[in-house]
Order: structure tokens, then sequence, then C-alpha cells
């Protein structure tokens, strides 16, 4: 067994911990305007100016089980679904606003239709659901909010009332909560109770635990959907730390205990969440495959983002990269499924990155640069019952006295001198 103790948590992350892979989808009215999800932030536009995308909103080619397939095929075990963004519009047919996707040409509630299709694949379902809210009347107008340069802002924001907002996002978390089955994870997004840094106008403030009610909010979360897995992002600890665009190299520890904590890393396919039709930093196949088996060797989960277009289909830059993960996935998945963090006793060669199954029983090396014939490891010595590459069950030696060109070199993995053919191979040792 792992020796490996998480902090412990209020909601169900085993099978979470085990799955260790999901998919993350950004899709809004954002979406159309394909130039970042935070684009009314950057722009500075107002709901007036968002009409027209919301009157022309209409992904006729979306197709719920479609995307299912592609995120199984990736071998992603949970997908996460962006029910409401930051600028407030709803993909769900919600009670309490009408700003809506059942308001718009498009008219069908796509919440239900992603939770029914991905649960029949076998997919855990996530809503993230945004704490800040650009459209909403009450919501105070603060440091990103894409009024706040407008010159009569203060006045504008000072009748809002946060209380009424809290009291919206508790309803429409019922609805989320009860219309549509069994929920796995609830991912609210973000605070800032400090606000801007440096500060903006001296009247605005942040948003944190207190504006949002976070205790009552997830309280009734709780109450809800016993179980269910929730982010530490509305600035209330719960199940989840979640670093962003980020490379962890080390397994997240708590910052007061020290503690090892549950924790999921979220990343983009090229830097934009929300569909961005020219962003070009898109990630080459090493890198996805990288940040998968980084992650895992350190412990973590990696939730990987796809911003579908306004059509409703993925772009097919985000098909290549999904069908690098698939074809890898089919090969390896083994180095990641049940996976976690090597036992200390372990020590990964350089270029390498170590994964071992919970049981303890094998140890997973996750080959990132190819070396040359032979790959050391001394903490191996007397270790190893059998081993063999992952992708096609090829025994690779391993030498414990070996004699190479006249010099002798121990405890050393024979491999082939041309890289096999999968972008990341992996040795499975079955160990002693
Ligand atoms: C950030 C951004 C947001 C994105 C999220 C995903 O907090 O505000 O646009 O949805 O990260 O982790």
């Amino acid at each position: 067994m792992s020796s490996y103790k998480r902090r412990p948590t209020p909601g169900n992350t085993e099978w979470f911990v085990h799955d260790r892979f999901g998919m993350f989808i950004h899709f809004g009215l954002y979406s159309m305007l394909a130039r970042h999800e935070w684009i009314r932030n950057f722009e500075r536009i107002s709901n007036e100016e968002m009409e027209k995308y919301f009157n022309h909103f209409d992904p006729d080619l979306f197709d719920a089980g479609e995307w299912a397939k592609k995120a199984k095929q990736a071998g992603m075990k949970y997908a996460i679904l962006t029910t409401k963004h930051h600028e407030g519009f709803c993909l769900f047919d919600s009670k309490h606003t009408d700003y809506k996707i059942t308001n718009t040409p498009f008219g069908r509630d796509l919440v239900r239709e992603f939770v029914d299709a991905f649960r029949a694949e076998g997919i855990k379902i996530g809503f993230y659901y945004s704490l800040l809210d650009w459209y909403h009347p009450e919501f105070t107008i603060d440091c990103h909010h894409p009024l706040r340069d407008r010159p009569d802002a203060e006045e504008l924001s000072r009748p809002r009332d946060m209380k009424k907002y809290a009291a919206y996002m508790r309803d429409q978390v019922r609805e989320l909560l009860t219309g549509y089955g069994k929920i796995d994870i609830l991912w609210f997004d973000f605070s800032y109770p400090e606000g801007a840094t440096p500060p903006d106008k001296p009247w605005m403030e942040g948003k944190g635990k207190n504006e949002w009610e976070s205790e009552k909010l997830i309280a009734l979360a709780r109450e809800l959907q016993p179980g269910i897995i929730i982010d530490n992002r509305a600035d209330l600890e719960q199940d989840l730390w979640t670093p962003e665009q980020f490379q962890v190299e080390e397994w997240v520890k708590h910052p007061e205990t020290g503690e090892l904590v549950t924790w999921e890393a979220c990343h983009t396919f090229s830097g934009s969440w929300g569909y961005h039709r020219d962003e070009l930093t898109w990630k080459s196949p090493e890198q996805l495959i990288a940040l998968l088996s980084k992650t895992v060797a350190c412990g973590g989960n990696l939730l990987m983002n796809v911003g579908p277009t306004a059509r409703g289909t993925f772009d097919y830059r985000a098909d290549a990269a999904l069908e690098v993960y698939a074809q890898w996935m089919k090969l390896n998945s083994r180095a990641i499924y049940g996976c976690t963090m090597a036992e200390p006793e372990f020590t990964a060669p350089n270029g390498c990155r170590l994964t071992q199954s919970e049981d303890g029983k094998r140890l997973y090396i996750h080959i990132l640069e190819w070396p040359f014939q032979t790959l050391q490891m001394d903490c191996l010595a007397g270790k190893i019952e059998y081993a063999q590459f992952l992708h096609d069950a090829s025994e690779v030696k391993f030498m414990e006295k070996a004699q190479i060109v006249g010099d002798s070199v121990s405890n050393t993995f024979m491999l082939p001198v041309n890289k096999p053919n999968t972008i990341v191979p992996v040795i499975e040792v079955f160990l002693k």
C-alpha cells in the first residue's frame, strides 16, 4: 500500500484520486467572441453590448454524445463544465434568470444534454460555477468588473446588494444539485478577498467568503449532494487544491500543517480557457503527456481544458490534442489510473518520472527524455520480479551487473537505441 496519507476532507475523494484525469469544458457567449473568456473584462464590454451575442448564440453542431466519446477516448474519467462563467450567462434552464441558454436561438438546456451523455459513457460529472457574475444587477462593481472604468461606476455600484446576489447563487446551486441527478464535483471560481494589487479605486472591495456567503453556499451543496467534491476557491478550505496553468513538481502541501493535500492541476491546450481562434501557443504532444506524467508522479490529478467553438464543436487543434492523449492512454493508462507518487525509496533517473500503483506492487518509469541504451536505477537492485514496456509488453532487461563496451555498469535497464513509437515510453516494473 502507498504510505502517503492525504489530509482528510469532507467530500469523497477516493474515486477521484484513482481516476486522475478529467476534462474541463469552458463554453459560453465568450466562445463567439473567440478571444478569451475574460474578454468582457479585457475590453470593458457592457451587458448591452453582449446582447448581440446572446441573440445569435446557436451552437447548431453541438452533440453532447460526441463530446463525451472524445473525452472517454482520451482516457478522461470525469468532466467539469462551466454551467455559468464570469460573464453571467447560464448554460442551464435556470428559473432565477432570463440570461440563459434556453432563451437564445439554441433553445436547449445544454447542461442536461452534457450530463446525460457523459454519464452514459461512464464519466463522472462536475459543475463549474462562477462566483463572479458580470451580468447580475446586484453584483457590485469591483476590480475585475467590465464597468470598473466608467466615470459613474461608483454610483452604479452603490445600490447593488451582494446579499441578494449570494441568495441568487444559492438558488442556482440548488437547481444544479437537485435537477441533474448525482453530481460528483462542484468547482467554484474564484475569490479575491484582498481585491486588486495595487488597489484599484479606493471604494472598490475584494470578494471572498463573506461576500459569497460561502459557508451557507457550501452547507447547502453538502446537504443536497453528500460526498460531493468541492474545490477551495470559494475562500473556504474544502476538498481540492487547484494549481492553475502551473507545472507542479512536488506534492502540494497544506500551507499551515505541511500535510499532503488532494490536488488537481488545471491546464489549457493553448493558454485560453474559452475558445480562442487566434491563440498560437498550443502545447506540443510531448508537453501534453509530460503534464499528465508529472502531475500523477506528484500525487495529483490533471484537468485538461477544451474550449469548444460557438458552433458547439471541438476545434481541430483541440481534437488533435485529445487524440494525443487517446493514443497514449490506450497503451499507457496503467501508469496513470490508480497510481500515485512513488515511494521515497525510489529515485527517478534524469529525464524520468515515477508513478506507483496504490497497492505498491508496480512501479512505472515514464521516460520523458530518451537516453542512449542504458537507464541506471540503483534503487531497484534486488527488487525486480519482471520488467516490460507498457506500450507493447516487450521485456526490458535489467542487468544487476552488465558489461558494456568494456566498462561495467550495474543496476541498469537495457534500452533499444531508438525510442519506441509512443510519446513517453513507460517501463512497468513488477516489484518483488
Ligand atoms: C481562472 C479564470 C477562469 C478560468 C479558471 C479555470 O480563475 O478566472 O477564466 O475559468 O481560472 O481554472
